[in-house]
């Protein structure tokens, strides 16, 4: 029908011949006419520790199971070296730990050791422990004996090869618990994962260890920080604000296990850990200042959810004076981000390292509070919202479920969809009342695609964020759950997850693509677009940047069929020649991207040329497109 190969649609735009034009479905763009401010704060990160999102995920920590104690299994991660003649055995020891906290430790009795024999332990980190070459890796342990002087040799080995990667010595343990620091620099060796941390001494003696860890460079030289590779994944996103700590996580399965937040401060020795209710313990490595520290290496504002009351087994604490020890944990909270050193908790803050005050505008009261059957979140979120109203008026609250006795400045909703609800969820909110609550999606995703979602997910979250972003008046924030996922076999609790990664690399599925497609072309003013017959499966959305002069319009093409569109701009006064156009597609809706083959579905950028302010465009069959235009 039309006078453009496939090939000659992505280079240039097509020209119809006359009397064609009319069968052409229009966009029309009115790019004066502003029906709606983009907010700033659109796209975003939620997180929480699920499928080793934390913990052999994003937290740079490389050790399995640092901790020994109650509920990391049974040694499973520590097993025994003995080189030679020597002989080691190994327990968790109940009665002897670093601290109140973490009361336990792991016993290494060696009976016969030497030089040429040593004996000891190892571990294999979260499958395995990615070494490259030139790189200088920082570790500790907690430790003690009942030989002091014993030196610690710590070695990085391929546990396939052999090779030694780097190796250092830790001299002069003594009978007390201390922490002991070594630093494992590598030489000219392969990258790989196959490697284990092993700790051996050459004579006999017993010791006993806790929190051994090794970090290796991270995002900004963070002492403690976070992986590298993730980071700039999530840097490319352009997130405005991180949800935390969670959703579930949160709340955990009982209230014992909530995020407990007082206990994810302060030195390691000093954080007894969590078990989550993803079926995994969580070191608490990643505590309430490394992620406040995460959103300040992003520039993202928290959105800072605090516990309300309700644990997942249908634990609930009635609102009135049970309550009220919750509600004060939640203000310490927000003054330990956001107070003064003369505050108590603002003071807590600078002693943990962090003098300046974080920004913050949202709290969270709780999460998915309508699961609670008690339903009791009305007067427990009421009881919240006073409290920190009275405290911090400027601070935004945001609910979880529906609530009357207060009104909620935003209210928190929930999207877990296939493509085809996606699809048809496109508009849900054109017609939304905007008299209520502003609304934060903060958590959704079409759910297609195993670990990670697939180009059909890609078009279904694509076209449900054209709805999002048009109706960004209403919208204030909304993000994609969960984020990450660990892909080795065990790793994951909850699949269809937007970026997947081993001990050594990550991958962005289509469902990444498309969201830094959409928040790198966002736009601060939503413009009129109107789409005539262009059939099911087509979705746009229009915003503008006026002081940018630059006008993007987003194309899902989500059928199986190049789709012709003419686009009419109109009110643009003069459009540029050129125009830049990024495409995410495929040849079938099922294609993804994985481990093994992380880039076979990535955005393509390439410029157009535009033949006045009515141009035709062949949109790719399964495709998402952002076409930036200069006016
Ligand atoms: O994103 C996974 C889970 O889904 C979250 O923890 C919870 O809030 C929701 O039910």
């Amino acid at each position: 029908m039309m006078n453009c190969t496939r090939t000659l649609a992505l280079l240039a735009a097509c020209v119809l011949p006359m009397g064609m034009a009319a069968q052409t479905p229009t966009l029309t763009v009115q790019a004066s006419q502003v029906t709606a401010k983009v907010s700033p704060t659109l796209y975003g990160l939620m997180t929480e520790e699920i499928n080793y999102s934390y913990d052999g995920g994003i937290y740079g920590e490389l050790i399995r199971d640092r901790v020994i104690g109650r509920g990391f299994g049974s040694l499973t991660h520590w097993p025994m070296v003995a080189r030679g003649n020597s002989h080691v055995s190994i327990t968790a020891d109940e009665t002897t730990g670093p601290s109140t906290a973490l009361p336990r430790s792991l016993k290494v009795s060696v009976t016969a050791a030497s030089t040429s024999s040593p004996a000891g332990v190892e571990n294999d980190g979260y499958w395995g422990i990615p070494v490259r070459p030139n790189a200088l890796y920082s570790g500790s342990f907690w430790a003690k004996t009942d030989s002091p002087d014993t030196d610690v040799t710590v070695t990085l080995q391929n546990d396939k090869t052999g090779v030694v990667a780097a190796k250092a010595v830790v001299s002069g343990l003594s009978r007390k618990w201390k922490q002991y620091t070594y630093m494992l620099k590598t030489g000219n060796v392969p990258v790989t994962a196959d490697n284990h941390l092993i700790l051996t001494i050459a004579k006999p003696a017993t010791l006993w260890f806790n929190l051994v860890s090794l970090f290796p460079p991270t995002y900004h030289n963070r002492v403690h920080g976070n992986r590298i590779d993730l980071m700039e994944k999530l840097a490319a996103m352009h997130p405005k604000f991180l949800r935390l700590p969670g959703g579930n996580y949160l709340e955990g399965d009982h209230i014992d296990q909530r995020f407990d937040w007082k206990k994810t401060i302060g030195p390691w020795v000093d954080r007894p850990t969590h078990q989550s209710p993803w079926r995994y313990r969580s070191s608490d490595g990643m505590g309430l200042l490394e992620f406040m520290e995460w959103c300040e290496d992003l520039h993202m504002q928290p959105v800072l959810a605090v516990y309300a009351g309700y644990s997942l087994q249908q634990q609930h604490v009635n609102p009135g004076a049970d309550l009220e020890p919750y509600v004060l944990e939640a203000l310490d909270e927000i003054e330990y981000v956001t107070g003064g050193p003369e505050t108590k908790w603002g003071a807590e803050r600078v002693k943990d390292g962090h003098a300046a005050p974080f920004p913050l505008k949202y709290v969270e009261v709780g999460n998915e509070d309508e699961f609670d059957h008690s339903h009791s979140y009305d007067g427990r979120f009421a009881q919240f919202y006073k409290a920190i109203k009275a405290k911090y008026p400027n601070l935004e609250i945001i609910a979880t479920a529906p609530v009357k006795s207060v009104m909620p400045d935003v209210y928190d909703e929930h999207f877990y969809m296939s493509a085809e609800k996606s699809f048809s969820m496109a508009n849900h909110y054109d017609d939304y009342g905007r008299n209520g609550p502003k609304v934060f999606v903060g958590e959704w995703a079409t759910r297609e695609g195993d670990p990670t979602p697939d180009l059909q997910a890609a078009l279904g979250d694509a076209a449900w964020m054209t709805g999002l972003e048009r109706n960004s008046d209403l919208i204030v924030m909304a993000s994609y759950a969960p984020l990450f996922v660990n892909v080795n076999p065990g790793g994951m609790q909850w699949s269809t997850d937007l970026i997947g990664y081993n001990a050594l690399t990550s991958y962005g599925s289509p469902s990444y693509w498309a969201q830094v497609m959409f928040a790198s072309n966002l736009g601060t003013e939503v413009v009129k677009s109107m789409l005539d017959d262009a059939g099911p499966r087509v979705f746009e959305s229009a915003t503008r940047d006026a002081e940018k002069h630059k006008l993007y319009i987003k194309v899902v093409n989500a059928t199986s069929e190049t789709k012709p569109l003419t686009i009419h701009i109109e009110g643009a006064g003069k459009v540029g020649s050129e125009a830049t156009l990024t495409t995410l597609s495929g040849k079938t809706p099922n294609v993804t991207n994985s481990i093994t083959d992380p880039r076979a579905v990535v955005p393509m950028t390439h410029n157009i040329a535009l033949t006045g302010e009515k141009f035709t465009y062949g949109f790719a069959p399964y495709s998402i497109n952002v076409l930036e235009l200069n006016y």
